[in-house]
């Protein structure tokens, strides 16, 4: 190697840049942009490739023309260097190129932009909303909305201390309890906003990745190719769990999703993790219109209503409702209060014993409703999930044993 020359060793070295730029953008899918499920993410990747090979070409041009003069004009060879100033003419080439380079790099990535930005004539809309640590989906004109979190075997496994090997958990940190269903085919429009802080909605196999701003309505739009499911994650820091808020869309075949949104539509508006305990206890209208529809005496006859019986004026047992809540819980309180109710003192205080918990219970529902110090408001749930989890922590643990029921929950939203 020291006897070569040292035009030589330029060849040799360019040779290995460009097998080593070669290698990596063909070291396969794992290393690169994914081509991804939609006309967009194609446009996006292919972008990605040609500018990569622009930059690979710039690369051999620059780092051939520095080793070659480093090598070719060393000391050894050339101890009186040559002493020039000033060239008008290089200086025009050096800028005149790169402007030519950018410019044709920009027409290209600037119309893929304007067709990202291009919602109209969409099929559907979606309302996606970030929440600390959630995402909401509303399916707009549908009456369809639900809650996707983190799905419970991997937040039971993100537990300090759970002991469970994550390795041995199927998608672990990218599962949902409820994936946003979309059909293939159909020009899915985003309005993609926040409930508290800013959250980014990525979903990297759709190039679809935006900022969740509160107070702002950011657009965007998919059209899904391939049937499948697709995972992403919350890609702006905005918090503890920041983590902890992955996304699923489910791209179905158009039939099944319309029977999937029917089935979603049958639950009227309650569509989040709680099933409803029977037929009757599903009345969507009661869920709709819960503070107008709850008269005094509903409220009285449930709150009085002793707690193990079915209470008789419309509301559920204690049973019913602590089993409901038991889900609602390992999905929006467990994370800080742990799933055993000991919390992380002195942040996040034990529920277990707890004498706030053992207190009146309005001041519970309200403390749900909105939040105190680092416990953010859970206004957004509805009032069967916030009956279900405030019975579930009354009657876990050891604690008092009181049924709240929704219609306790109704009288304190007013408030
Ligand atoms: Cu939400 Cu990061």
């Amino acid at each position: 190697m020291l006897k070569m020359p040292g035009w030589a060793r330029a060849v040799a070295f360019l040779g290995a840049l460009l097998a080593s730029g070669t290698a990596l953008a063909y070291t396969g899918a794992k290393w690169n942009l994914p081509v991804g499920v939609t006309e967009i993410s194609r446009e996006v990747h292919h972008l990605h490739m040609v500018i990569f090979w622009v930059c690979v070409a710039i690369a051999v041009v620059v780092f051939g023309v520095m080793f070659y003069s480093v090598f070719a004009h060393r000391k050894s060879r050339h101890p009186k260097p040559a002493d020039f100033h000033e060239s008008t003419t290089v200086e025009i080439i050096w800028t005149a190129i790169p402007f030519v380079i950018l410019i044709a790099m920009a027409i290209p990535a600037a119309a893929t932009l304007v067709k990202m930005d291009d919602t109209r004539n969409s099929d559907i809309t979606i309302k996606v909303t970030g929440y600390q640590w959630k995402w909401q989906y509303d399916y707009l004109g549908e009456e369809v909305s639900f809650f996707s979190t983190l799905a419970a075997e991997s937040n039971a496994a993100r537990q300090l201390g759970s002991g469970v090997d994550v390795n041995t958990v199927p998608n672990y940190l990218v599962d949902v309890d409820n994936p946003l269903v979309l059909p293939v085919g159909k020009k899915i429009r985003f309005l993609i906003t926040s409930n508290d802080v800013i959250h980014a909605w990525w979903v990297s196999e759709l190039a679809v990745k935006k900022d969740a701003i509160p107070g702002y309505v950011n657009e965007i739009w998919t059209r899904i190719d391939q049937p499948g499911t697709y995972r992403g994650v919350c890609a702006e820091l905005c918090g503890r769990d920041h983590g902890f808020m992955p996304i699923v869309v489910k791209a179905l075949p158009e039939d099944e999703y319309k029977t999937w949104l029917a089935s979603k539509k049958q639950g009227g508006t309650e569509v989040a993790a709680v099933e409803p305990t029977t037929a009757s206890d599903a009345a969507p209208a009661a869920a709709a219109e819960p503070a107008a529809a709850a008269p005094a005496e509903t409220e009285v006859a449930a709150a009085e209503a002793p707690a193990a019986a079915p209470a008789a004026a419309g509301g559920k047992s204690k049973d019913e409702l602590s089993a409901a809540g038991q889900k609602v819980y390992m999905a929006n309180c467990a994370a800080c209060h742990q799933p055993a109710g000991t919390g992380a003192p002195p942040t996040f205080p034990a529920l277990a014993g707890s004498k706030m918990v053992n207190g009146p219970k309005d001041a519970v529902i309200t403390q749900i409703l909105k939040g105190k110090n680092m416990m953010p408001p859970f206004a957004q749930l509805s009032d069967d999930d916030i009956a279900a989890v405030a019975t579930f922590v009354h009657t876990s643990w050891g604690n008092k044993g009181e049924a709240v029921q929704a219609a306790d929950v109704a009288a304190q939203r007013g408030k």
